[in-house]
């Protein structure tokens, strides 16, 4: 059954905001799957369109959409990730390759792209709105009942494995966003204390 969301109301009309206490549920027991854990069955091809039509309705400081997407499907990751190994190889660090596992054990990937621009919005409101486009894929993704996780790791950073993935050199690995179904549920990890990271402001 192909997934259908709501549709996406026409520009310049309301759109009303109901209460959604479901999401204050979710938001509450929402945890991300440890990479490795995600196994098949995967998003469908319609799902992860879907996805990405979400994410993309983030918060975006002059409508720049300074993201964007590239769907790693089994086949493109294997291949992705063949090309990380054998850099890692030539490099003879044996470290880099077995990190490898968190991208090479769930079924597909989406990769979220920073591409900031020059412009009098600035870089860093662009950057920040490439975060959310991935938490909001995370959401979206956990929402639709799969395992999620966000990794970066050395590829993100790698001017080669970037150059292999297909990105500008202007641009940016803002996050892999692994997913799949979870072989176990995720255990509840250790939360901060949000009153001790939270003051009053006075003059
Ligand atoms: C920008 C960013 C990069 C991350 N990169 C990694 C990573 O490379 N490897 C990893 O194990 N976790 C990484 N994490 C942490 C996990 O995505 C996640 O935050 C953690 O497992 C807790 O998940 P939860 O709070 O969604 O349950 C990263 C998180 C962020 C925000």
């Amino acid at each position: 059954m192909t997934v259908v969301l709501p549709p996406t109301p026409l520009f310049g009309t309301p759109v009303e905001q109901p209460p959604h206490p479901d999401v204050l549920d979710f938001l509450a027991r929402r945890r991300s799957s440890s990479a490795v854990t995600l196994a098949e069955p995967a998003p469908r091809p319609d799902e992860v369109t879907a996805l990405i039509a979400l994410a993309s309705r983030v918060p975006d400081h002059g409508k720049l959409s300074p993201w964007r997407f590239i769907i790693l499907d089994s086949e493109g990751k294997a291949a992705f990730a063949a090309k990380l190994e054998a850099l890692a190889e030539a490099r003879g660090d044996p470290r880099a390759a077995a990190k490898l596992v968190k991208l090479k054990l769930p079924p597909i990937g989406i990769a979220v792209v920073s591409r900031t621009v020059q412009h009098e919005i600035p870089e860093w409101e662009q950057v920040l709105s490439a975060g959310a486009v991935c938490t909001t894929l995370l959401y979206a993704a956990l929402a639709l009942g799969y395992g999620a996780n966000w990794i970066t790791d050395w590829y993100a950073y790698d001017a080669q494995a970037k150059a292999a993935l297909g990105l500008a050199e202007s641009e940016r690995v803002a996050g892999f966003i692994l997913l799949g179904t979870p072989k176990e549920p995720p255990l509840e990890r250790e939360r901060p204390d949000p009153a001790a990271l939270t003051t009053l402001w006075r003059p």
